[in-house]
């Protein structure tokens, strides 16, 4: 079966395939992405770490369709707290399988995390994601620097996507992430975490050439989508 992705904005892709499947949904107070939360229906959403931009409506969405979020234990922990209806707390190098067609395993991911209010909570450590569903792998790497265990994930999984941040300042930059492609031995890639804010501008065509023809980049502008 083919999965269809679509990119939201920033770090949020949908995945419907058998299960229909948000990440990182940052869409209220994304200056680039149309899609509103409230039109968000899915069954689960994913959530790489506790920051705003990646936390997003997470919570919301998960009042309004009664999707189950997964995320790292502290941050399940502060869904459920926020009022999300259903939490499935995981925690790196932990896999799940949540159907049949549907299996999610948590990786490193070189960052921070915490939600940030009037103080800052703690919501644990930030994680990237391996999501086999139909038989695709999605690898997403959250928000981190390079690091060499890529080359451990690649090797261990045949990646059929990688969706990697090429942002630069809070993540890896285009060189960084194109040398990250090479090591995650990856069919196609999906730059993300880029030109939502000025101090992540980049020009994905740099990232592209960076990359040659070791793997497939496609850019996608928000609102756009593929199927893989
Ligand atoms: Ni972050
Ligand atoms: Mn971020």
């Amino acid at each position: 079966m083919r999965v269809k992705v679509t990119y939201v904005g920033h770090s949020c892709f949908l995945f419907e395939g058998s299960e229909k499947i948000i990440i990182d949904p940052f869409i209220s107070g994304n200056p680039n992405t149309e899609i509103k939360p409230d039109e968000i229906d899915c069954n689960y959403i994913l959530v790489t770490h506790g920051h705003a931009d990646h936390l997003g409506d997470a919570i919301g969405i998960s009042k309004n369709c009664g999707a189950t979020i997964i995320a790292p234990y502290e941050l399940a922990t502060y869904c459920q707290m926020q009022g999300a209806k259903n939490v499935h707390p995981m925690y790196i190098g932990g896999s799940f399988r949540f159907t049949d067609n549907l299996k999610i395993k948590f990786t490193i991911a070189h960052h921070g995390s915490a939600a940030m209010g009037e103080t800052i909570t703690y919501t644990g450590n930030p994680v990237g994601m391996l999501i086999e569903l139909d038989e695709k792998t999605i690898y997403h790497a959250g928000d981190t620097g390079l690091f060499s265990d890529m080359k451990l994930i690649g090797e261990l999984n045949q990646i059929d996507l990688a969706l990697l941040p090429i942002g630069d300042n809070f993540t890896m930059g285009p060189e960084d992430a194109a040398y990250a492609a090479g090591l995650l031995n990856c069919k196609e890639i999906i730059p993300m975490h880029y030109n939502t804010f000025d101090v992540i501008r980049q020009d994905p065509l740099v990232f592209k050439k960076y990359v040659g023809d070791s793997s497939n980049v496609s850019i996608l502008s928000p609102g756009q989508s593929k199927t893989i």
